[in-house]
């Protein structure tokens, strides 16, 4: 019986694969115009129906570049998108539109490319290119993969939205093929292209620019299909967003942002979360000056800047060489106030916000950090030196105190000391799990554990299958990507898009599993399905060898995730020990250090550039210009570090201590709760902080003072500190200028077409809070290491004053 089933299975297959190569090319000649005609509502248009390499499943009808928003081109460029214009006769969607200006890695030069990256990444890359050749700004385009059922039956079928991932800077929905869950699911699949690099994330400018354009974009997608998607017979009640890797911070970013709401009802993450050290650009204001420099634009005036880059040709824009921090982003999403309102972990804590509004499915791969490694090294694995070099970059990219601290710890974990001599191949592993967990697979489980404490349920899977064709070794199990096909069903027709790939038997019913939990995640909010509604779906007409298992949903005592394999298995607590590293012990190591002077949060010989893999830290010109002329939103946080450092700087004892507890609080509120747990005294708190109240009123006294005699001998060693005695009055007056600009904003989109009317504009925007990004490189990496001499007097100042309180408080309790 079962033989007969494989049997004819593979009968099929084969004569399936004979047809394929003799009358296909990659997308079949066998298209045909579909009979009938969608009017949506910026026109008519025809698909084209298209039947799929495996005869048990129902043909596809197929839209290729439809336009959703208008071309972002002349005035548009660095604009919120805009509805699309309208078109008089019957569009005839059967061609893929062009994908947004991008740079693609440079992998011209194998030689060279084989020194970035393993083989089997580059030949990767090479698959997709043919899918990212043609490009233009106008490229606001989305498709339509929609089940043939659609052509007879009057019913309302539910829609997947894919947002691809791999990079904030290139990609696009064209190489993501989506007939095949379409067909077996019965269900609406789109595709779509949004804005990369500097044309989607120029940052929000004073008085120019508003940022987020890409995100935006994604918004106007997501309102597009629900004014259009009824008419191609899609639920507009029922719409999932998909992310991967990049797209998943996305769609993350998507739950948590008021502009996306009631867009779209579930969220699945694959590989990512905004919670992610490079899903937010941080620095974006900062690259975007260094890019306007490099093109000649002015960059005093953010007008004029902006102004001059929307007249350069899109070829130079994309042409600059930046130097990007290594697990850094240069231009994506940032925390704008209107589209992120704030912190994503700010937002995904808060029980009320929309992140617990949407059902959630999310899960990472076994192995998600491996592209960095050479093809050498991929073949003998990397010594200890290497090793250390990516960690220091790693750690110093994205953490700026107690550096030397939390690499050692680093270090010391990932350490397999149950041997006497690592093997290179083991340190590999152990480095590519490290940075993993740290970029990845750690704040994903964060950002399930912040969903777990909500009511909505949370479904979290851990992809473990490698493929059994694997062009990757064996060893590491499901590397990053590797389970994208697996969710486009790639297997059961055997290659789609770029996906190109032999199946096995049980991978393809693995992919069918894969394809039904996801889609029946889409329809219901839980991938499980009733035993008695089984018949309905496809399982019987396809024999159905998987044994699908109860996927328990994820809470946080008990952990519970589908481990995802041919064999799937019920696990709970996911790597517990090391995403606890991550998530629990490095955030206070890190937190404990934000009062010590930033020159001890250095790595022990940190100007030695050898130490660091290629690009490290931000570059010094970069830091230089940072704290003189920038943005708003690094400007006040860079002062507003600069004036805790400062303040913190005073206080500390000295080099080599954590700051001791009893001088640490008093200045904020919120950071003595934050470093309570340093210490059991906390008891008498109440009377210490009375002293330190005093003390630290005297000391901050004294910072005035010696700043204002240091600034009259020398001006330029003490700059950093002025910014302290300026910080209050620039807030004051940025806080106006901001209210104005917000003003401005929202009338100053450009004139429009007479065709086309402008998306609802965003609500009333609040007046954006000072943005409190952590922080992060700007004082850490200072050119002029920040006030040496002045050091030795505040020390001595704090010493004086500290003595006192403590014995004070002794008293107090005695
Ligand atoms: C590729 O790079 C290598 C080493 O950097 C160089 O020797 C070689 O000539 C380059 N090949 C081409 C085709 O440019
Ligand atoms: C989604 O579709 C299902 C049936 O497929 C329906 O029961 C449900 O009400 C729809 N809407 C939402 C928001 O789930
Ligand atoms: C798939 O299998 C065919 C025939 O067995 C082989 O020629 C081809 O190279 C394989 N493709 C991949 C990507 O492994
Ligand atoms: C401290 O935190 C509380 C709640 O977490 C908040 O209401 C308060 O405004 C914060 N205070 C400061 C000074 O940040």
């Amino acid at each position: 019986m079962f033989l007969k089933q494989v049997n004819s299975y593979l009968t099929k297959h084969f004569l399936c694969l004979i047809i394929l190569s003799c009358f296909r090319q990659i997308h079949g000649t066998t298209d045909r115009v579909s009979p009938r005609v969608i009017m949506t509502k910026y026109g008519s248009l025809k698909g084209i129906i298209r039947e799929l390499a495996n005869k048990d499943l129902q043909p596809v009808e197929i839209f290729y570049g439809i336009p959703y928003a208008s071309a972002p081109v002349g005035s548009l460029r660095f604009m919120p998108p805009v509805t699309p214009p309208h078109w008089r006769n019957i569009r005839t969607a059967s061609s893929l539109g062009p994908v947004c200006p991008q740079k693609f890695p440079d992998i011209r030069n194998h030689t060279e490319a084989l020194k970035r990256m393993p083989p089997e990444r580059l030949a990767y890359l090479h698959r997709l290119i043919p899918f990212l050749n043609s490009q233009s700004e106008d490229c606001l385009y989305l498709n339509i993969y929609a089940p043939s059922i659609l052509l007879h039956k009057n019913v309302k079928v539910p829609v997947i939205v894919f947002i691809q991932g791999e990079s904030y800077d290139w990609n696009s929905g064209n190489a993501y093929d989506g007939s095949v869950i379409s067909s077996l699911a019965s269900i609406i699949v789109i595709t779509f292209n949004f804005r990369l690099g500097i044309l989607g994330f120029l940052p929000a400018l004073e008085e120019v620019t508003r940022g987020n354009n890409g995100l935006m974009d994604q918004v106007a997608a997501l309102h597009w299909i629900q004014e259009n998607i009824a008419e191609f017979g899609g639920d507009i009640h029922n719409v999932t967003i998909i992310g991967h890797g990049h797209g998943a911070a996305f769609v993350n970013l998507l739950m948590i942002s008021p502009m996306a709401k009631g867009l779209f009802h579930r969220g699945v993450m694959h590989s990512g979360s905004a919670l992610s050290p490079w899903a937010i650009a941080r620095q974006a204001p900062v690259f975007t000056r260094q890019l306007a420099s490099k093109l000649k634009c002015p960059t005093k005036s953010n007008v004029n800047m902006v102004y001059c880059l929307r007249d350069r040709p899109i070829e130079q824009i994309l042409n600059v060489q930046l130097a990007v921090p290594d697990y850094l982003t240069a231009f994506g999403p940032t925390i704008d106030g209107i589209v992120i309102p704030n912190e994503p972990e700010v937002l995904m804590g808060d029980h009320n916000n929309l992140y617990n509004q949407y059902d959630l499915l999310l899960g990472v791969s076994r192995m998600e950090f491996y592209f960095q490694f050479s093809a050498n090294e991929e073949r003998y694995g990397i010594g200890e030196d290497r090793r250390n070099r990516l960690f220091q970059t790693l750690v110093g990219n994205i953490y700026t105190y107690h550096l030397q601290e939390i690499f050692y710890v680093l270090e010391n974990e990932y350490t397999d000391w149950e041997r006497a001599v690592e093997h290179p191949i083991n340190i590999l592993e152990n480095t590519a799990d490290a940075i993993s967990d740290g970029l990845v697979v750690g704040p994903l489980f964060k950002a399930a554990k912040y969903r777990a404490k909500g009511s909505k349920k949370t479904f979290v899977f851990v992809f473990g299958h490698q493929t059994e064709n694997s062009e990757y070794p064996k060893r590491y199990g499901c590397i990053h990507g590797e389970d994208l096909p697996y969710v486009f069903g790639v297997p059961l027709v055997g290659k789609l898009a770029h996906f190109q790939h032999n199946y096995s038997r049980s991978e393809t019913s693995l992919a069918q599993a894969v394809v039904l939990y996801w889609t029946s995640f889409a329809k219901k909010g839980d991938p499980n399905i009733p035993e008695d509604e089984e018949e309905d779906v496809f399982v019987d007409r396809i024999g159905d060898r998987f044994e699908r298992i109860e996927w328990p949903t994820f809470d946080n005592i008990r952990q519970k995730y589908l481990s995802l394999g041919i064999k799937p298995k019920i696990r709970d607590h996911y790597r517990a020990h090391q995403l606890s590293f991550w998530n629990n012990l490095i955030p206070k190591l890190h937190r404990s250090g934000s009062g010590t002077p930033p020159h001890y949060s250095f790595f022990e010989g940190h100007d030695n550039s050898h130490r660091y893999d290629e690009v490290a830290a931000l570059p010094s010109d970069l830091v230089a210009s940072t704290p003189k002329d920038n943005s708003y939103s690094v400007e006040v946080s860079s002062a507003s570090t600069l004036f805790n450092v400062n303040l913190f700087f005073v206080t500390s004892s000295g080099p080599s201590t954590t700051p001791p507890v009893e001088t640490t609080p008093g200045v904020d509120p919120n950071y003595s709760t934050a470093t309570t747990h340093l210490s059991e005294q906390s008891t008498y708190s109440t009377a210490l902080s009375v002293t330190i109240a005093v003390g630290c009123s005297l000391l901050i006294l004294n910072v005035l003072i010696f700043t204002g005699m240091f600034y009259q001998k020398d001006k330029s060693r003490l700059e950093v500190k002025l910014q302290t005695h300026n910080y209050k009055m620039k807030m004051t007056q940025e806080t106006d200028n901001l209210a104005s600009f917000q003003h401005k904003q929202v009338s100053r989109v450009p004139p429009l077409s007479p065709s086309s009317q402008e998306l609802p504009p965003p609500p009333p925007a609040p007046l954006i809070t000072p943005i409190k990004i952590p922080p992060k490189p700007i004082y850490a990496t200072l050119e002029e290491k920040p006030v040496p001499e002045a050091q030795p007097l505040l020390y001595h100042s704090c010493r004086r004053m500290a003595p006192p309180s403590r014995s004070s408080t002794e008293e107090m309790r005695v």
